[in-house]
């Protein structure tokens, strides 16, 4: 018998919120039912039911779970909310920019009796299973390299909170996705070093820090508005073998000599819909999805960057 699928209400359908309602409303396991949005109107999403006030969306008796793509400023509000009628929570990352308010959404993630996830690219990569999977000898460091000619990047353009402090920045923004992974393969991570530059009036133009996994040192370099090329790279430096995860889904491997491609096919956002109505019917979803726990330790990483007491 196939299951019911899962009622889905999406909040905010900025950048995200469009991408993610495109891929829910072709997914099987799902019938997108309501979206909200006070910036948009009902004549963009023929067929749903459309409010400009989320909370509306969010007392709806009709769904099952929602997904939350607004500003992180926002994750909170509405995440407690969902929580307190009993709905499901997919929620996008950063998990929160205040760590008051992150540390009552894994608090309240645990005690709710409903799943809670939160939206990490990398979550449910082949590569990240591979990396997981292979014996690379001792691990002696991790470097994260991130580049951005343009911030916010073109597909972002509409976000201006990106481009400012309070919510914004490519730490938050980005090197979230990194920071996940990097505490997924090695442990959680201790900050010794983070800091950000910024440009007058706007967000961050650098990044530094180093951070360790045990004794294990994490080296993070951050760049925006130089001349130069999009870049995303995240290597992991082992004694035995290496391995350079770039621009999120191409993955290389060094046994000693040059990088070489390793070709592999697997995760996307339709496969973490998969693992997340998966855990709404009450199923582990196992590794490829994080949890509110995951993301908190994420943000209290990123957060040091911003001035947060460094643990
Ligand atoms: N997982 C990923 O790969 C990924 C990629 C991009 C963005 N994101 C995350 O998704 C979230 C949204 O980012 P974005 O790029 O779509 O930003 P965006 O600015 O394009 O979209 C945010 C939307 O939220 C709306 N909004 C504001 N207040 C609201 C409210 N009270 N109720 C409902 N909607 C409200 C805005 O009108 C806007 O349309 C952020 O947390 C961002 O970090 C994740």
């Amino acid at each position: 018998m196939t299951a019911a699928p899962v009622r889905l209400g999406i909040i905010g359908l900025g950048a995200m919120g469009t991408r993610l309602l495109a891929v829910a409303s072709q997914h099987p396991d799902f019938d997108v039912r309501r979206v909200s949005d006070p910036n948009r109107s009902a004549e963009d999403f023929p067929g749903l039911s459309f409010s400009a006030d989320s909370t509306d969306l969010v007392q709806a008796d009709d769904l099952d779970a929602v997904y939350i793509a607004t500003p992180p400023g926002l994750h909170e509000r509405f995440s407690l909310a969902a929580l307190a009628t009993g709905k499901a929570v997919f929620c996008e990352k950063p998990l929160a920019v205040d760590l008051a308010e992150g540390r009552r959404m894994a608090e309240a993630a645990k005690r709710a009796g409903v799943a809670t996830a939160v939206n990490f690219a990398l979550s449910d990569q082949a590569s990240v299973a591979e990396i997981e999977r292979a014996d690379v000898g001792d691990v002696l460091g991790v470097d994260i390299r991130l580049h951005f000619p343009r911030w916010p990047r073109p597909f972002q353009a509409d976000a201006r909170w990106l481009d400012e402090r309070e919510q914004g920045g490519f730490v938050r923004e980005v090197l979230s996705h990194f920071v996940y992974l990097t505490d997924r393969i090695l442990g959680p991570l201790r900050v010794e070093v983070a800091g950000v530059d910024y440009a007058p009036g706007a967000s961050e133009v650098a990044a530094h820090g180093l951070f360790r996994a045990g004794e294990v040192p994490v080296h993070v370099s951050g760049r925006a508005g130089m001349a130069g090329a999009e870049r995303y790279e995240w290597i992991l430096w082992g004694s035995r073998r290496s391995y350079l995860l770039r621009d999120w889904s191409e993955l290389f491997v060094s046994d000693g000599g040059d990088w070489k491609p390793v070709e592999l096919a697997g995760g996307s956002q339709a496969e973490r819909l998969s693992l997340f109505a998966a855990a709404v019917r009450g199923a582990d979803a196992g590794p490829g999805l994080a949890d509110f726990a995951a993301a908190l330790r994420v943000q209290e990483v990123i957060e040091a960057f911003h001035g947060a007491e460094v643990r």
